[in-house]
């Protein structure tokens, strides 16, 4: 069994202009485009009398497949190209396969059909899929018209409190862009459940829906639009923060990637942890403590109440992410190895780093009642608490949480008026018109 130190020393001066001075790393590489395998054209072996799908139209496809298309087999859907490695759902139909059973079916490298939904094995994937479907909310819903009377008024909110609302703005309204675009450019093709994918599909509105809940507040208050979204290429702390977290994007989004041996397996986890443990699990915890705090000093209520409905939406994440990290491993023992763990260890240490710094740049001074050291205190806490949700050891068991707060917050039901400034209902499906 690995040690480690239990001594957490926040970052100092030192340590901070270590950090500034770690070469930034590139973000400005577009992730590529994930190129799919496509289907053969002579996709039916039997039953020509069958009419045979239109294959998509030539022009759609941006470039001509790497290998020659795969013969056609009755036993197996695994493209030839990527041995070990799972289906990824666009393969040739095998007319007349044999019918899926629950035990074919496995998170990675899993060779059953991924277009059958059912049976299902992993109800937990469905169940959360489930009750994201039942905390549906839309940015709309949620008056910024006292936020906008705040803001407008110039002594409504101190330097420093407007400083935390758009620092905040920066940071997530790219941020969500970059787990989103990780969630359908990097992991959906190699996560081979279909229950799984339905979550995913699902998270990956929500992500939207986040992304959209930033736009409208940074379009109620009447901010610059390009000064709040391009944050992430101007303000060292955040940079840092996505800078991190798209080197993972980055590998498991190069076609070439392909699950299926112990490294690469490995390094799909990493992106999970990555992306799960330490984005939405560490580096959106800062920002979400700073801006429910407004809302308890009945500040920015608005901007307050979309953040409190997105760390509910998070913290689904967060929940599904674990156990689809501890799924995997429980079917392939063989990834964790005390490299690999000390590995993830290491990335949560940089993660806590990284994430107290955002502290520190957002709160040069105490505001809201909150300071830089609160949150070393709180980072550790919650560090903790997703390295142990994974089976790792507890490295700052002693960290206590001094926002007990928020878990309140994750107490949020639709129907309960928070703030009193619920303003609109959907518009359902039964009110559409198709005439
Ligand atoms: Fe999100
Ligand atoms: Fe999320």
């Amino acid at each position: 069994m690995l040690s480690f130190d239990d001594d957490f020393t926040p970052p100092d001066q030192q340590k901070a202009d270590t950090l500034a001075a770690k070469p930034a790393q590139p973000i400005a590489q577009p992730v590529q485009p994930v190129q799919t395998q496509q289907a053969p054209a002579h996709v039916m072996t039997q039953a020509q009398t069958i009419a045979q799908p239109q294959a998509a139209p030539q022009a759609t496809i941006p470039a001509k497949p790497q290998t020659e298309p795969q013969q056609v087999n009755s036993i197996s859907f695994v493209p030839e190209e990527a041995p070990g490695a799972g289906v990824t759902g666009v393969e040739a139909i095998n007319f007349n396969a044999k019918r899926l059973r629950v035990d074919d079916k496995r998170i990675i490298n899993c060779r059953a059909d991924l277009n059958q939904l059912v049976p299902f094995k992993y109800e937990w994937a469905w169940k959360k899929y489930m009750d994201s479907c039942a905390n549906h909310w839309m940015p709309q819903e949620i008056s910024m018209a006292r936020d906008i009377a705040l803001w407008k008024d110039p002594n409504g909110l101190s330097d420093d409190e407007r400083m935390i609302v758009k620092r905040n703005l920066g940071f997530f309204s790219t941020a969500d862009s970059l787990v989103a675009n990780n969630l359908v450019l990097a992991i959906y093709r190699h996560i081979t459940n279909p229950e799984c994918r339905q979550y995913l599909l699902r998270q990956s509105f929500e992500e939207a829906v986040h992304t959209h809940a930033y736009q409208y507040v940074i379009e109620s208050l009447g901010l610059d639009e390009g000064e709040i979204f391009n944050m992430y290429r101007e303000v060292p702390c955040i940079h840092n923060k996505d800078a991190f977290e798209l080197q993972f994007t980055q590998e498991l989004a190069d076609p070439n990637f392909h699950t299926g041996t112990p490294e690469t397996d490995q390094r799909f986890l990493r992106n999970l942890i990555g992306y799960y443990g330490i984005m939405e699990g560490l580096f959106f915890y800062v920002g979400f403590v700073q801006m429910l705090s407004f809302g308890r000093q009945n500040k920015m209520t608005g901007a307050s109440e979309q953040f409190q409905y997105i760390l509910r939406d998070e913290s689904m994440h967060l929940n599904f992410g674990v156990d689809l990290i501890n799924q995997i491993r429980a079917e392939n023992p063989h990834l964790w190895t005390p490299e690999f763990e000390k590995e993830i260890v290491d990335l949560f240490d940089e993660g806590l780093e990284l994430e107290y710094q955002y502290a520190v740049d957002t709160m040069p001074r105490g505001v809201l009642g909150l300071n830089s050291s609160m949150f070393s205190e709180y980072l550790r806490f919650i560090a903790n608490r997703r390295m142990k949700q994974i089976g790792l050891p507890g490295k700052y068991d002693s960290a206590k949480n001094p926002f007990p707060w928020m878990s309140e917050m994750l107490d949020l039901k639709k129907e309960k008026n928070f703030f009193e400034t619920r303003v609109i209902d959907y518009q359902t499906g039964g009110a559409l018109s198709w005439e």
